[in-house]
Order: structure tokens, then sequence, then C-alpha cells
């Protein structure tokens, strides 16, 4: 086992896959997989809203962490189709992502938008995993790293860090999500600087070090897991098709433990 500063947080994005029976199967799997992994790393999984309930049942005992994959930012009222961070809240969601591309992208997400759903969920302490971005026109504009420290500063404006809050960034290049070719360990170190260096612009750094952590997204899977982890700034992965799968997702957790 490398030598991690604390637990390194592994995400599994489980996006629109899989129907409440394989979801419930891919659960039990993995906690079988994966329990003696459990107390070295922070894991958790994001099924989708109609798995929550079902998830959070079988997880019951176990070190292994519920998320949802997005929030409305209104608490209750007539939002027809929305799920409100108190009904997450009741399921016992600890994390959810924010501002994910394919719904910046599909559902015209915008970061003002982003920006309501990071205050809602730290209002009732659930943790935001902001997720941030380039696309590859944006990259070949030579803009890349602007474009993240904008992302972050609409998704966090008037966004107070309280001494108790938690909060995760994602940077996930939105061209390599998916695609199975992730960027390399050192291009994702380097922009977790670029998101470090934009959070201290806008919070002291003792509270961006102690309650920011900044995670790595992007075609994560056993074989290149330890090209990001570990590392001095990024702390974490998002995993999306590594993950939908046992096996997959198992040997990844395994391959950061050797
Ligand atoms: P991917 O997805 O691992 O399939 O690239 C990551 C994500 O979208 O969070």
């Amino acid at each position: 086992m490398p030598k991690f500063n604390q637990p390194p947080l592994i995400l599994a994005n489980w996006k629109m896959n899989l129907t409440l029976a394989e979801n419930n199967k891919l659960v039990k799997a993995l906690i079988k997989g994966i329990n003696n992994y459990l107390k070295d790393f922070t894991i958790a999984i994001f099924p989708s809203f109609i798995a929550l309930a079902d998830t959070q049942e079988l997880i019951k005992g176990y070190n292994l962490a519920l998320g949802a994959q997005d929030v409305f930012w209104k608490s209750t009222g007539p939002y027809t189709g929305e799920v409100s961070v108190v009904m997450l809240q009741e399921l016992g969601v600890k994390y959810v992502i924010v501002g994910h591309s394919e719904r910046r992208n599909y559902l015209k997400e915008t970061d003002q938008m982003v920006n309501h759903k990071v205050i809602t969920a730290l209002t009732v302490g659930i943790t935001p995993i902001l997720c941030v971005g380039e696309t590859f026109s944006q990259r070949q504009q030579g803009n890349k790293d602007l474009v993240i420290a904008e992302q972050i500063k609409r998704a966090l404006a008037g966004v107070q860090l309280d001494a108790e809050a938690k909060l995760i960034i994602a940077y996930e290049p939105v061209w390599v999500i998916g695609s199975g070719q992730a960027v390399t360990g050192e291009e994702a170190e380097h922009t977790a600087q670029v998101v470090r260096q934009t959070l201290y612009d806008l919070w002291p750094a003792a509270a961006v070090n102690k309650q920011v952590r900044i995670i790595y997204g992007g075609s994560v899977d056993a074989n290149n897991i330890v090209d990001f982890l570990p590392s001095k700034i990024i702390s974490g992965v998002l995993v999306g098709s590594a993950s939908v799968d046992a096996r997959r997702f198992i040997s990844l957790v395994k391959k950061l433990a050797d």
C-alpha cells in the first residue's frame, strides 16, 4: 500500500446505467470484492435516484458511502421531476455530484444553476462534488486553465466555506470522459494546481487545505489509477465506465492498494 496523506476518495459514478436489479447485484458484488479495502479508502457509490433507497439498505453496516448524481436547489415545491436535498438526506446521501459535463451539455445546466446546487448541498451538510473541465475546442484555443478557473469562480460565487463545510472539486476534462484515454498524471496534477490556486484566491489557504479536496476524473481505470494517486494535490478519483462493472472496479481498488 503506498503512503497517502489521507485515505483517497474513490467515487463510482454509475450514471444512467443499470436496472434496479442490476444495481443491487453490483452493490452486493462490490461489497464482497472490496470489503477488505474499505478501511483504507473512502469509497462512495452514486447510483441513479431510483436505486438510492435499495442501495442504502444494502450498504448498511459497511464503510461504504452513498452519493447522488444530481440535486435540485429548492427543498420542496412545484418542480416536476426534480429531487431535493431533503429527499437525499432522508436516504443517507453523503455526497452529490453537481455540474457534471453531461448535465451541462445535454441539459444545458449553467454555472448559475451549479452555484445554486452547491449552496443548497452545503446548507444541509451534503458534500458537493463540483465538476469542472474544458472541452477539446477550449483546449485547442489555449484556454484550458482559464476555463477551469472561471467555472470554479462562477460555481462558488457567494459561497461561504464555513468551518464544517466540506467540498470536493473534480477536474474532469470533458473530451476524455468515456473515451478510454485519460490525460497524463502530470497534466492532471498541473490542472489540480490551477484549481487549488483559484480556491486560494477565494478563501484562506488553510481552510482550503483542510476542507476542500481536489480529485481527477475521466477514463480512470485499473491501468492508470496509479498515474493519479498518490499525488501532492489530487486526493481521489471519480470513476465512470470502470465503476459499473464489478470486476473492473474491484481490480482498480486492488491496484491502488498494491
Ligand atoms: P469515465 O467517466 O470514467 O467513463 O470517463 C467519468 C465521469 O464522467 O465522471
